[in-house]
């Protein structure tokens, strides 16, 4: 019995099917799992931050932008799974993989990010407490000097601000992100993000950007922080 045969991959007719065919059928076969697609329960926490400044409306249309991001990764991940694999065919000019996989990395890394703003917002804000705390103040000397850092960094960047873990040397550092799939580093761990996409604040700020940000300061949910720290570490 030959291999396919062996693993219950065979023609109509019983016979072996040839290389392409056996890996289509195999693929058919695996379905895609998929991300969860937020709802508008996923931003009641963030629904709190209106009293501060940040409003209920930007966080609602910001739902959609979030959900977008889910969806299409939902989408290429089932193209993926349906598209045939063929060394021949791949091109880094044009090619049905480069196109899934470099859109891939866009719709999962805008939707990742979003999780972690959505997660880490709605709280009292202010000076951390906890092992983030600790962190702050090693790598930036106080909590007053971190907060100037990232509100500078949200400024100079196009897209994000996100404070992220460095496992390789146990700190924190407040990174840019110009768009959902640029910057990102090896082996550290998204734990605090920061949107500063104009959607995120043009409804409340207009282009004040810098007052959205410090509102956001006085938004932030230290202790989804630290959860998130804690799993990083
Ligand atoms: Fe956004």
């Amino acid at each position: 019995m030959i291999a396919s045969a062996a693993a219950g991959v065979t023609a109509v007719a019983g016979a072996p099917l040839n290389a392409l065919a056996r890996t289509k059928e195999i693929r058919k076969n695996m379905e895609p799992k998929l991300v969860h697609v937020p709802t508008e329960a996923d931003i009641q926490k963030a629904l709190k931050t209106a009293p501060k400044g940040i409003s209920e409306a930007t966080h609602k249309a910001h739902l959609t932008l979030w959900q977008g991001y889910a969806n299409k990764t939902n989408e290429i991940r089932k193209a993926l799974a349906e598209m045939e694999v063929d060394p021949a065919k791949a091109n880094q000019i044009y090619s049905q993989m480069r196109a899934l996989k470099v859109n891939y990395a866009f719709a999962l890394g805008g939707y990742k990010n979003h999780n972690v703003y959505f997660d880490t917002i709605g709280g009292d804000g202010g000076a951390p407490s906890g092992d983030v705390a600790t962190l702050i103040n090693e790598a930036y000397g106080s909590y007053e000097n971190w907060a100037k850092d990232i509100k500078t960094t949200g400024i100079a960047g196009r897209g994000w601000a996100y404070l992220a873990y460095d496992r390789d040397e146990q700190r924190v550092f407040n990174f840019i992100g110009d768009a959902q799939d640029t910057f990102p580093q090896w082996n550290c761990e998204l734990i605090l993000a920061l949107d500063v996409y104009e959607h995120a604040y043009f409804l409340d700020f207009q282009t004040a950007r810098a007052k959205y940000i410090d509102a956001w300061l006085n938004c932030v949910d230290w202790n989804a922080v630290n959860a998130r720290l804690g799993k990083a570490k």
